[in-house]
């Protein structure tokens, strides 16, 4: 197990997984966790080479709390979009912490399967290793396409002759 965790790592040579870390622990110490006492914070690659961040917040109503991803899914989008290629998720302690399997989700629509996490148990794998046949937006746009379409024939040809702007798809109603 060990030798396939540095085999793993290996192969992702020209991510600086350091800075990564760094930049989710320093986003860790803004989580506002009075609930739980369980500050998470965590950092995304994003493929033009900025670094977004985000920490958990939590509310009175407990269950209206943002996990960390949340936040950083926002940076994400606030500071221009794009695909995320690399997270690293870490809990009070600084070391690595699983990202809940909502925001598997929420990382898969955003970085795909090839986007890098930084596991517990595995080391730095594909998201594919962690939500293995995910959910996510190609099904949708596959259904649209299907004849049946659910009632949603023909709209990716719509989106496209509309001339859509990048992010608009798919259009769920
Ligand atoms: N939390 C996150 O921020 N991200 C995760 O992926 C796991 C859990 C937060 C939510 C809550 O504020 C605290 O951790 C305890 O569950």
């Amino acid at each position: 197990m060990a030798a396939d965790r540095r085999t793993r790592a290996a192969a992702v040579p020209d991510l600086d997984w350091d800075a990564l870390r760094v930049a989710a622990r320093e986003a860790m110490t803004h989580a506002y966790a009075p609930y739980s006492q369980f500050p998470v914070g965590v950092a995304g690659l994003v493929d033009d080479g900025r670094v977004v961040t985000g920490c958990n917040v939590e509310n009175a109503s407990y269950g209206l709390g943002l996990c960390a991803e949340c936040g950083m899914v926002s940076d994400l989008a606030r500071t221009g979009g794009g695909r995320l290629v690399a997270v690293a998720c870490v809990g009070g302690d600084g070391r690595p912490l699983m990202p809940c399997g909502r925001c598997r989700q929420l990382l898969w629509e955003h970085g795909g399967a090839e986007m890098l996490i930084e596991t517990v148990s595995l080391g730095i794998v594909p998201m594919r290793e962690v939500l293995p046949d995910a959910f996510g937006p190609d099904d949708l746009v596959a259904a649209a396409e299907r004849p049946s379409g659910q009632g949603r024939e023909h709209r990716s040809e719509e989106r496209a002759r509309s001339g859509a702007p990048r992010g608009s798809e798919p259009v769920i109603r």
